[in-house]
């Protein structure tokens, strides 16, 4: 039944509602998705809305079941909501599958704007920042020094090396959370990972989302949602029995801010660092750059975190993956708290807001020639602006690990760059498929690669 119920409204195109299209500084232009299963089977749904601006301009409305939703397609008009009247946009829209997902709305990431929620966030973001002042440095050479060794023993052969970047920027996390790391074949880790993956994956599919827009399929058998809460279940009591040991941290609140550091730390990290070398592969002087500027300025040592500002070209390939490939391209939805407008539109309260990271980088009006990996325009007279690049968000919702990704990406990037150079399989004739598969990360197809030892590395 639920089939034939998803397949009818998969089968109700998108309808525009012209009668709203020109009404200028009223509501933005406006589609009724009277199913929106189209859109979110779409296996990409961040290029299928870049391309409806394309067509309607940067800001258009979307009504998905009784859900209206506002997209936001460029840096100007998302820093606008973001940024400038951010008390007027930090709300999360309230849904019934992000309550089960969120115990009850008790994380960072789903949690709505109220004061509970800013102390919060505020804690946790003192205590991040604690880290990156003290620890983290060390806790992320000491990963890339033992992803150093993991490539090395690998000996040049044929391999997909992401399942080794989410260990390295999962114990960046755990090591931050319980104090404690894991190696790949920990039947914990892979519990874990495997339950976290679970999740994201199962949330961002048509299969739950269509619960929060067409209450009445929550009244039908849905095996893909007993899933879910399942996979639920099981992360809560993983994180419950790590907890434990700190018997005063039982609170729902830290629990929960747990949660929000390894999902929001782990997946994004390792994406990134897959991207990364997927483009590598396809740009392999790219690669040679890095390095040799990294002989010059480093003269053989091992980079610290304060050299960023003398590696430009390093800094440029880190700015243009994030640019072409932001890993969560739809960042988190945002809800309007009040009546408020964008770009000259009204926009009443509760209105569910997408801010399209992914179109805001592609924007053309922005950017020449963005669909093309070019990490030389961020560097002096390249044109790239790094004030339209916003990755990681903005405002009262800005990513709460910017800092420590931040520190992530260069370091691993730096360590793995000087001591290896990446390339393609011999008996493979075709490189990474770039274009990926879009849930709530942004993620390269698997992909197998060979991590050749630089000659000059130390043993
Ligand atoms: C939220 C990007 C790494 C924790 C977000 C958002 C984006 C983002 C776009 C949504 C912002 C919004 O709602 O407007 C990224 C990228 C990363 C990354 C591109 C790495 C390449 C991390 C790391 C952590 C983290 C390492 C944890 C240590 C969070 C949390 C939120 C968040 C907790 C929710 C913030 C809130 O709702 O107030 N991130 N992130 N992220 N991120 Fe990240």
């Amino acid at each position: 039944v639920i089939l034939v119920l998803l397949l009818l409204m998969v089968l109700i195109t998108c309808k525009r509602d012209t009668s709203l299209k020109e009404n200028h500084k009223g509501s933005p232009p406006s589609f009724f998705l009277i199913g929106n299963m189209m859109e979110l089977t779409h296996d990409h749904l961040p290029i299928h809305l870049t391309n409806l601006a394309q067509r309607y301009g940067n800001i258009y409305r979307l009504k998905c079941g009784n859900t209206t939703m506002v997209v936001l397609n460029s840096s100007e008009v998302i820093r606008e909501a973001l940024v400038k009247k951010w008390s007027d946009f930090a709300g999360r829209p309230v849904s019934y599958t992000g309550d089960i997902v969120s115990g009850g709305g008790h994380t960072i990431s789903l949690g709505d704007y109220n004061e509970e929620w800013r102390a919060h966030r505020r804690l946790v973001h003192s205590a991040l920042q604690r880290c990156c002042q003290q620890s983290l440095h060390s806790v992320i050479e000491r990963q890339a020094l033992h992803l150093r060794k993991v490539l090395m023993d690998y000996q040049g052969s044929a391999v997909d090396l992401s399942e080794d970047f989410t260990v390295a920027a999962s114990n960046v996390i755990t090591t931050l959370a319980f104090g404690k790391e894991y190696n790949k074949t920990s039947s914990e880790l892979q519990q874990l990972h495997s339950c976290l993956n679970e999740i994201v994956a199962l949330w961002g599919s048509s299969w739950i989302s269509a619960l929060d827009s067409f209450p009445l399929l929550r009244k039908l058998p849905n095996p893909v949602f007993s899933r879910l809460l399942k996979e639920v279940a099981k992360r809560d009591e993983i994180i419950k029995e790590h907890l434990n040991n700190y018997k005063r941290l039982t609170d729902i609140h830290v629990h929960m801010a747990t949660v929000d550091l390894l999902i929001g730390g782990t997946e994004t990290t390792a994406a990134w660092l897959n991207w990364t070398v997927a483009f590598l592969l396809h740009r392999p002087e790219v690669q040679t750059k890095v390095y040799e500027e990294m002989c010059t300025v480093l003269e053989g040592r091992y980079p610290k975190y304060s050299d960023r500002h003398r590696l430009p070209v390093l800094s440029a390939l880190i700015n243009e993956v994030l640019r072409m490939r932001p890993v969560a391209p739809l960042a988190v939805p945002h809800r309007a708290i009040r009546d408020s407008s964008i770009a000259g539109y009204f926009i009443p309260k509760n209105t569910v807001i997408i801010p399209n990271l992914f179109g805001a980088h592609h924007d053309p009006a922005v950017w020449s020639d963005p669909y093309n990996f070019k990490p030389e325009r961020f560097l002096a007279g390249g044109g790239g602006s790094t004030r339209a690049l916003i990755p990681f968000g903005g405002g009262a919702r800005l990513c709460l690990g910017e800092s420590v990704a931040k520190m992530e990406l260069f370091l691993f990037t730096a360590y793995l760059l000087r001591d290896f150079h990446f390339i393609p399989p011999e008996n493979k004739a075709s490189l990474p498929n770039l274009r990926g598969v879009a849930s709530v990360v942004l993620k390269v197809k698997p992909y197998t690669v060979v991590a050749c030892r630089r000659p000059e590395t130390n043993p």
